[in-house]
């Protein structure tokens, strides 16, 4: 029996506090096959924000053919208002158009999307990884103009479904030219969840040696293989404080073969609490969401937080 809390025990050397950068409306809802009603999405982030989400990655502006389950950007956005000054509301945007429409409707954080290896950038953005860094240029430089916050994820940072293991150097060297673009943060794909957390420091090392400092630094770590959590330890321990995670564990990449369920935010939060490391999360509200919300998808949710913290049947 537990009281729905984990007994606090911290390891000297943590970060006393994580931003969470919840990604369940967006990497978590983008893979579905029946497209969710907007009211839904737009329930499901608010019951998010009350959960004390402050960073929830609201939808994507990409072409609506490429992302179907994400086409109601226009539609959903402007229901968000009213959740207040402290929750962010961050928005991918792969290219000029995609900002224009953002910018619209008034995002001010906004993500572009980059790819460390040549097969994803072709699949995921019709481009060379180093014509997508060209397509980001005018979107990065039009942001910092209008000051919106700028994060620049790096898919298949640890390894890809059709290139096999890539290379840390290949991985740095695109990370470089992103942040070299001007963005304020990077957040580093595990888009198929291989990574192991040897892997994660040495990626982690490499990149401040590159002059990219661990505070500009995210991970977002999809669980395949289960070493999600494992992986957000090292990074915690390297000093990382930004970690994406999706409520309930949904997720996956239309455009990734293989690729599952980010982090569970719920799981995150239970190791992060365990720890001592504030993240202004209310658990119970959080997993009863993603109760709510694998109500509405008609199947469990995958974390085995939300599922152990369930009302039972007795
Ligand atoms: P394209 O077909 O090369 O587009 O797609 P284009 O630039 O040639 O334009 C073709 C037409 O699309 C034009 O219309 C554009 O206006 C229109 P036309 O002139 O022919 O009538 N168009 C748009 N319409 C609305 N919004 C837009 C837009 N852009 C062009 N933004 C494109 C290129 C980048 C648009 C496409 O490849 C795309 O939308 N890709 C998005 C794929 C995606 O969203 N993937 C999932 C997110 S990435 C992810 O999940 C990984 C992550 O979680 C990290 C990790 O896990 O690793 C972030
Ligand atoms: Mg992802």
């Amino acid at each position: 029996m537990t009281d729905g809390l984990p007994m606090e025990v911290s390891v000297p050397g943590l970060p006393a506090r994580v931003r969470i950068h919840e990604v369940g409306a967006r990497d978590g809802l983008q893979n579905e096959k029946e497209v969710v009603p907007t009211e839904v999405k737009a329930e499901f982030i608010r019951r998010l924000a009350d959960a004390g989400l402050t960073t929830i990655e609201a939808t994507s502006f990409v072409h609506p053919k490429w992302v179907p389950q994400l086409a109601d950007a226009e539609d959903l956005f402007p229901r968000l208002g009213g959740l207040g000054d402290g929750v962010a509301l961050p928005v991918l945007v792969p290219n000029e158009r995609g900002l224009e429409r953002a910018l619209a409707l008034g995002a001010r954080r906004i993500a572009v999307f980059g790819s460390a290896t040549e097969t994803f950038a072709a699949r995921n953005l019709n481009r060379t990884v180093a014509e997508s860094l060209a397509m980001f240029e005018p979107v990065v430089a039009r942001a910092k103009e209008d000051e919106v916050h700028v994060r620049g994820y790096l898919s298949m940072c640890f390894g890809d479904p059709w290139e096999g293991k890539v290379p840390v150097h290949q991985v740095v060297r695109v990370a470089r030219q992103l942040m070299d673009l001007g963005c304020d943060e990077l957040s580093l794909g595990d888009t198929i969840g291989v990574a192991t957390p040897g892997h994660v420091l040495a990626l982690l090392a490499r990149l401040n040696e590159e002059g990219v400092p661990t505070s500009a630094i995210g991970v977002h770590f999809h669980d395949t293989y289960g070493q999600a959590l494992a992986n957000t330890f090292a990074a915690l321990e390297h000093g990382v404080t930004t970690v994406d995670a999706s409520a309930g564990g949904l997720g996956g990449c239309p455009y990734a073969k293989s690729a599952t369920g980010n982090l569970a935010t719920e799981d995150l939060v239970w190791m992060l609490h365990g720890l001592g490391i504030e993240t202004g999360v209310d658990l119970d509200r959080l997993s009863a969401t993603s109760a709510w919300m694998a109500g509405q998808l008609g199947r469990p949710s995958p974390s085995r937080t939300v599922r152990a913290l369930s009302p039972k049947e007795s």
